[in-house]
């Protein structure tokens, strides 16, 4: 699994940092972090540091905790944002019983689904959370997207960018499908099981979360739940 990480690290950084659909994702998260007025945050399989960069963008200034176990991920992560603020730690989420600390925020972005036991995932980040705190959670919804993203992209897109965007990210956007198509793959072989918006909101509700809100982001292509720790 990392190595699909790995492969596709620099592809992935680039289309999310040219995508206005992605980035309005990322400042999505920031700004309910910021609004809440947390000063700790986790983030679970943090990729290439994308939503650090929108969080320090956007003035956030508490302590960051970002996890993952792509090593390619975590050196994008790690050029894109150097703070003393920000740790960048090459983690296996699957181990998170083995993490210690007490955030006031944790976040996922199209990483839960990958970890191997999601009802004890949850646990532990409810162990990790301090009394009230807030998990968002973005998961992927496997449709088939990329025609709709693209015409998406072309309405959303300003001109210069939209050039951008195709001159310089055809082979990128190629790239990153293929490895979506490797995910889906293993999704229909069972070796990843995806479970449902409705499915995760079970799971949170019975491992002492209330949500708070969910619906669609990324132009459909994901979508999110905010759950508050209750105990
Ligand atoms: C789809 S990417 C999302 C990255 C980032 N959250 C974002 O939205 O840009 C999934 C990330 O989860 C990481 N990941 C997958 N399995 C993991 C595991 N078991 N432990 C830690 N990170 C993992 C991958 O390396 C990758 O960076």
């Amino acid at each position: 699994m990392n190595n699909i990480w790995d492969k596709v690290a620099k592809p992935y950084n680039n289309i999310s940092n040219i995508s206005a659909a992605h980035q309005e994702k990322f400042d999505f998260v920031s700004n309910f972090v910021i609004a809440n007025r947390a000063t700790s945050l986790l983030d679970l399989g943090c990729g290439s540091g994308l939503l650090e960069k929108s969080l320090i963008r956007k003035g956030f200034s508490g302590e960051i905790t970002a996890l993952d176990s792509s090593k390619m991920m975590l050196e994008i992560a790690r050029l894109g944002c150097i703070r003393n603020s920000v740790n960048f730690l090459f983690f296996n989420l699957n181990q998170l019983s083995r993490l210690q600390g007490a955030f006031e925020s944790c976040v996922a972005i199209n990483s839960l689904f990958l970890v191997e036991q999601k009802k004890e995932t949850l646990m532990q980040i409810n162990r990790l959370l301090l009394s009230k705190g807030f998990l968002i959670l973005i998961e992927p919804t496997f449709g088939d997207h990329s025609m709709p993203f693209f015409i998406n992209q072309l309405k959303k897109e300003k001109f210069g960018l939209l050039r951008k965007f195709f001159s310089k990210s055809l082979i990128d956007v190629l790239r990153v499908a293929i490895s979506q198509r490797g995910i889906s793959n293993m999704i229909k072989k069972k070796e990843i099981t995806l479970p449902t918006k409705a499915e995760w909101m079970d799971y949170l509700k019975g491992g002492r979360f209330e949500i708070i809100s969910e619906g669609s982001i990324q132009l459909d292509e994901n979508y999110y739940i905010i759950a508050r720790k209750t105990l």
